[in-house]
């Protein structure tokens, strides 16, 4: 992408390592003692607007850690869009594929790719019949517990069930399958590993898990593109660590930890 004709020019440095397509929403959050009925009118105490969407969720984590990111996405022409495309500048993400348009945003499905043409699908949110091309034309298939409840009709709820789904979407053409389980960490299964394995995360105090799981797929993008070389078992268990950060504080994009503040061992 972005590759310049211009003699002389370094064309690499223009090159994003990781490239997210997906989603970016305006929260308009309300914190209320209850939930409004049918046509209520309530007082709310508190109301804040935060950045958020599953695809520039995971591309400013990405960001965070250090990665060349580009973002491309439809934001309305509004001051919303014009806001969200400050903040993705704000976290040092290109935003030359960021288009404005008068539709409304849609944000269906988040996929990062790398020039490598590396590709982790996200399938969020998931549908049951999803096009069965998306397994096998992913390099990583990376889901939730609800995603491959929904995607496999199995129920998901601990690193048993999910290295059961984890086979099963396998057997559907997935080369490399990851089921995420929240404070249990993660489930992973691939063609050169095809025992699933159960990589447990460290015991943290959560004060809020939204955002966790596109903490954890920003993360292991970022691992993607920069540490090819690194074992899969062990881009996991680091992902895995950015996002037991992320759940240590409040908020989405809020709480995603940046390189400087977190351990060197990480890198
Ligand atoms: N309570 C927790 N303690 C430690 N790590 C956590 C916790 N919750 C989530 N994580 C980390 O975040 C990753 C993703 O969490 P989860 O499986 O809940 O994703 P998700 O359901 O997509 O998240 P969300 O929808 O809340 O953004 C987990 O694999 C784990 O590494
Ligand atoms: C999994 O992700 C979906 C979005 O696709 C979300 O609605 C759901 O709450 C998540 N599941 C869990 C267990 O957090």
């Amino acid at each position: 992408m972005a590759a310049s004709g211009e003699p002389g020019r370094q064309w690499q440095e223009e090159v994003a390592a990781v490239v997210v397509v997906g989603s970016c929403m305006t929260d308009l959050v309300s914190l209320t003692s209850r939930l409004p009925k049918t046509g209520e009118t309530i007082h709310g105490h508190k109301f804040f607007i935060g950045f958020g969407g599953k695809g520039a969720n995971q591309c400013v984590q990405a960001a965070r850690l250090g990665a060349k990111t580009s973002m491309v996405c439809k934001v309305g022409k509004d001051s919303f869009g014009n806001d969200y495309i400050e903040n993705l500048k704000q976290n040092d993400i290109t935003t030359e594929f960021a288009y404005q348009t008068q539709d409304a945003a849609t944000g269906t499905a988040s996929i990062i790719v790398n020039n490598e043409v590396k590709t982790l699908f996200n399938p969020a949110p998931a549908v049951a019949d999803l096009d069965p091309r998306f397994y096998t034309l992913s390099d990583v298939f990376c889901c939730n517990e609800t995603e491959a409840e929904i995607l496999t009709g199995l129920k998901v709820h601990s690193p048993a069930d999910a290295s059961r789904a984890a086979q099963l979407l396998k057997g559907r053409g997935c080369h490399v399958v990851i089921v995420t389980l929240g404070a249990e960490g993660c489930v992973t299964l691939s063609e050169t590993e095809p025992t699933p394995k159960h990589i447990p995360t460290e015991k943290v105090k959560a004060v809020d898990t939204t955002g966790a799981g596109d903490s954890f797929v920003g993360a292991l993008a970022f691992y993607l593109a920069y540490y090819p070389n690194l074992p899969l078992e062990e881009m996991l268990k680091r992902s895995n660590s950015i996002a037991a950060v992320s759940v240590q504080s409040a908020g989405t994009q809020s709480s995603y930890p940046y390189k400087k503040d977190l351990p060197l061992d990480l890198f």
